[in-house]
This record gives structure tokens, C-alpha cells and sequence, in this order.
């Protein structure tokens, strides 16, 4: 049976600037990344998906955008993003690249124009600009804010100093919200898709997907929000952005794609994203967000596809990205549960427990049907980076909340590639990294890992290919299997594939006559012990 490649891609995320450094500034970078292509094909996963690579001033680590056709000078050149568009498909990787349409850099020539042209211009109305309440304005138009913490709202100083009008900044102040509701916003948009569709991009992982349209007024939030109403997420008119994006993209060849960053409370919410005619795909934040115990599990699976089957989208499967605690830290923690406000940064992790069941997580998501997304390092077994000295935190939330979130650096720690200075990250006598390494990741680095039959690289790189030779083909479905408490076990058929995961405190038995295909840790005495999982052929 042959399906849409992105409705069962194993999509690995590259966050650009930690991923490789070619050029020893210690950044990494497009030269970084393509020197590594042969890497990420050994690895066997399907497409990459680039965090952004645009000209920016970097205040949000590239989600603030100020030029959108053009590569930020730490990562390369635009010639030679297309050479890597070129050289990943040579290499049989397609490529995602990261679109960032509900706010702009406060760099862009928009937002500039905006603030030099003065209240009243039309260059304003192409952002939120709105005038503040009380006797002289003196307060935000309204009570929301940001999702990095303080209000939403920032005022303007006007070129002649006086105070004026506020802007809306869901996100950090360099960060200003574009206004969907003006024609030339859609426009620029749509030309943009066609920019990199151009240039043999794949697809675009779409930020803030669920964020671009704010409700009429922009009304204040109030004290006892309905989270599932909020006036700055889930608008309806955003349905319509989606409609006609699909349409350019469905003009190309190829089978080019969409997967939506879509963090909503609810299954239903998300799945309007996901419409014969919307966006192909969403992450399943509910299922990175999951506890690790095996009634949550398997309830978040079933969710996931029940939630899916009504739009006949593709589930996604994601443990970690670029903005949430590494799971080899989650699931060593007392509570392995995840959300985005998670400031426990600092709760103590049990390492062994946490990579014996990351490793166990790995083979769950690999066995599932639908998509799934692997973000750098994961394959190493990386934990959270915990200790970073406040004075090389780069992230915006930990200045905005005082230092109470200590922000997403720690996952987005230059990785570990062999030996040396910066464990091979840079070439040899570079600049130190951006961000600083912990000495202890040589022992986790690509070159200590490449040949050891018990490695974190070697357990990916066998599931991914086998995932490949026999799930891949497999109706988009699974059959559950009762297996006693504690476990998630399930039929991927027909051939007689099981995925049998422990999350009890006691082994179980191997169900008798099965071969094993894979195992995410030693089977003693034909039990599987508990935070493992095996793949078995019935
Ligand atoms: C998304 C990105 C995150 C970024 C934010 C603002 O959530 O994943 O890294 O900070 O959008 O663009």
C-alpha cells in the first residue's frame, strides 16, 4: 500500500544554531548541517525540519523574524540554503522549513515603517497599535499577556518623545503580532510560501498556528477565562488563512506539506486544523505532555486517534522539541507529566530511570501509526542541560519573568558530536560554543555512541529501520491488547507486529512463541523488565 510520505514521515527537528557549526564562530549553521546530511540518512529518518534560518535579530532565537526571504548571516547564505534544499534530497531527506506568521521581528521594515510613520499611518495598521486606557493612556489596552510572561502590550515613544499608542506582542516585545485582518499581511504571506515552494521546500511547519487571528476588539480576558474561548487563540476567520495556503501548496508537485503548530486544550479544537482542506498534520503536544504511566499513555493514544479519525488526518507522535524540558530529564522527575508553564526546571531527575524509560518511549512512539518527530539529540539520549549560569541564559522568558522560568536554553545546548574542545560541534581552534557544553556529554557524543550495540544511537537507528521495512506499510491503525496492569500493548497487523511497553514496578512475562525484534533494554528470565519496551513478531 503506498500513502502520502507525510502521513507516516519520521521527521527529525534541527535547531540550527545547535546542531553544527561549519564555519568555528560557534554557531551552528547550514555548512554544519550539510556536512552532516550522511548522519541524518544513516540515521534513517525521512525529512528535517529547520527551525528558522532567516535574517534575525535573534531575540527569540529566530522566531522574530525580520527578513523572510533570506538566511541570517550566523547560518549561511541564501544560495546556500537552496544548495541544501538540493544536497538533503540528493541524500533522500526532504525538508520542512519553519514559517512564522503571527509576529514579526521588531527589525522588519514593516514594524520599522510602522513606528517611523507615526500614529494614524497605514503603515500601523499592518500590527495591533491601539491607543491605552486610562486618563492619558497610561495603561495596555487590555489585560492580556504574554506567553513569556508581563503584559502583552508595549507603549510607543513617538519620534518626538511623546508616549503614544501601545502594540500587541503575544510573545517578547521584539516580537510584534502582524494583523491578519489586513489584506497586505495575507498577501506578503501567500508570496512567501511560494518563495520557498520555489526553491523545492517540502513543506512548513507552521508557528503558532492556532494564534494569527484575535477576536473582534480585542476584548480583555477576564478574571475566569474559558480556556477553550480565549479572544487571542482558536479564532475562526483562522480557518480561512489555512484554506487558501492549501491551495497554493496543492498547486506544487511533490507532495508538499503543513504540519501546524497547534497547542489547544482540546482534541476537537485541534482537529479543525487538520480538514481535508486545511493543514495535513499537527504535533500532538497532549501526547508529549503525558505522564509516564500506562493508563495516561494508552488514553492519550486512543484520544489522539479518535481525535484525528473524524478529519482523516495523520496522528503525530513528538517526546521533546526546542521548547520543552528534554524527556530523559521528564521521566526521571517524580512528576513526568509536562506543561508549557513547567517552571521545575531545577526538580531533581533520576538519570538511569530517565533514560531506561526514554529509551522505552522511543520504541512506543516508533510503533505507532500516523507520523513522528525525533529533535536533535534525542537519538543521543540528551538530558536537560539544568545548570546553566544565569549570565549565559539567552532565552527572553527568563529576563521577562524575573528569572522565575529559567527558559528553554537547556535543551537547546550545542550537541555533542566526538571528541575535543567543543565535542566536535566546531571545527577545530573555533570560537566556543553559544551556549556551554556539560564536559560529561563526550561519553554521549555521535562518535562514542556510533559503534556500541547498547548505544541511544544504535536502539534509533534500528527501530527507525525497521519501522521503515515493517510499520511504515501497515494500515494507519493499531489493535489494543490486554495485557495486564500497568502496560500498553498493542497489534500492528496484519503480520503479526506487537508492541508490548512495561510501566509497572514488576516485570511480565514475554508472551510465549514471540520473536523478539527489538527491545529498549535487557530481557532477563523471558520477562520484560518494568520501563522497557520490545517489539516482538508474533
Ligand atoms: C513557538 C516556537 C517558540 C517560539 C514561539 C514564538 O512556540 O516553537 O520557540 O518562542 O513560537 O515564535
Amino acid at each position: 500500500m503506498t500513502t502520502h510520505w507525510w502521513r507516516h514521515a519520521a521527521i527529525y527537528q534541527i535547531y540550527v544554531r545547535s546542531f553544527a557549526d561549519g564555519d568555528g564562530d560557534g554557531t551552528g549553521d547550514l555548512a554544519g548541517v550539510r556536512s552532516r546530511l550522511p548522519y541524518l540518512r544513516e540515521l534513517g529518518v525521512d525529512a528535517l525540519w529547520f527551525t528558522p534560518w532567516y535574517t534575525s535579530p535573534m531575540a527569540d532565537g529566530g522566531y522574530d523574524v525580520a527578513d523572510y526571504r533570506d538566511i541570517d548571516p550566523l547560518f549561511g547564505t541564501l544560495a546556500e540554503a537552496e544548495q541544501l534544499v538540493v544536497a538533503a534530497h540528493e541524500h533522500g531527506l526532504r525538508v520542512l522549513i519553519d514559517l512564522v506568521p503571527n509576529h514579526c521581528s521588531d527589525q522588519h521594515v514593516w514594524f520599522r515603517d510602522a513606528l517611523a510613520a507615526g500614529p494614524g499611518s497605514p503603515e500601523r495598521e499592518r500590527f495591533w497599535f491601539v491607543p491605552g486606557r486610562g486618563g492619558s493612556g497610561e495603561l495596555p489596552p487590555n489585560d492580556w499577556t504574554s506567553y513569556f510572561g508581563g503584559s502583552a502590550w508595549t507603549r510607543v515613544t513617538e519620534a518626538d518623545g511623546s508616549a503614544g499608542p501601545w502594540y500587541l506582542h503575544m510573545f517578547a516585545p521584539e516580537q510584534p503580532d502582524l494583523n491578519w485582518e489586513h489584506p497586505e499581511i495575507r498577501a506578503e504571506f501567500e508570496d512567501i510560501l511560494r518563495f520557498w515552494l520555489d526553491r523545492g521546500v517540502d513543506g512548513f511547519r507552521i508557528d503558532v498556528a492556532h494564534g494569527l487571528e484575535k477576536k473582534p476588539g480585542l476584548p480583555d480576558v477576564g478574571p475566569d477565562p474559558d480556556v477553550t474561548d480565549l479572544p487571542y487563540q482558536d479564532c475562526d476567520a483562522v480557518h480561512d488563512i489555512y484554506r487558501s495556503w492549501r491551495k497554493i501548496l496543492d498547486e506544487y508537485d511533490g507532495e508538499r506539506t503543513f504540519v501546524g503548530e497547534v497547542w489547544l486544550p482540546t482534541p476537537e479544537q485541534s482537529a479543525r486544523y487538520l480538514r481535508p482542506d486545511e493543514l495535513h498534520s499537527a504535533f500532538n503536544f497532549d501526547f508529549l505532555c503525558c505522564a509516564w504511566d500506562a493508563d495516561a499513555l494508552r488514553r492519550v493514544v486512543e484520544e489522539t486517534l479518535a481525535g484525528h479519525a473524524p478529519v482523516a488526518a495523520p496522528p503525530t507522535w513528538v517526546l521533546s522539541n526546542h521548547d520543552t524540558i528534554r524527556h530523559v530529564t521528564r521521566y526521571g522527575r517524580a512528576d513526568t507529566s509536562f506543561d508549557m508553564g513547567d517552571k521545575r526546571l531545577l526538580d531533581p531527575s533520576d538519570p538511569v530511570l530517565g533514560r531506561r524509560r526514554a529509551r522505552a518511549a522511543a520504541l512506543l512512539t516508533l510503533a505507532l501509526p500516523g507520523g513522528v518527530y525525533v529533535y536533535q539529540g534525542d537519538e543521543l539520549g540528551l538530558p536537560e542541560v539544568q545548570d546553566l549560569p544565569d549570565a549565559l541564559i539567552q532565552d527572553p522568558t527568563f529576563v521577562r519573568s524575573g528569572g522565575a522560568d529559567r527558559g528553554r536554553d537547556g535543551c537547546r545546548i550545542p550537541l555533542p558530536w566526538g571528541p575535543g574542545p567543543s565535542l566536535g560541534f566546531s571545527p577545530e581552534g573555533a570560537a566556543a560554543p553559544w551556549l556551554p557544553q556539560p564536559e560529561s556529554w563526550s561519553a554521549l557524543s555521535v562518535a562514542a555512541q556510533h559503534t556500541d550495540p547498547e548505544s541511544f544511537l544504535t536502539l534509533y537507528r534500528a527501530a527507525l529501520a525497521l519501522r521503515r521495512e515493517r510499520l511504515v506499510p501497515l494500515p494507519e491503525s493499531l489493535t489494543w491488547v490486554e495485557s495486564g496492569a500497568g502496560t500498553v500493548c498493542f497489534d500492528r497487523g496484519p503480520g503479526g507486529f506487537r508492541c508490548l511497553l512495561n510501566v509497572s514496578a514488576a516485570p511480565v512475562p514475554l508472551p510465549r512463541g514471540a520473536e523478539v525484534l527489538l527491545a529498549s533494554g535487557p530481557l532477563p528470565d523471558g520477562t520484560v523488565p518494568p520501563d522497557t519496551t520490545v517489539w516482538l513478531a508474533l
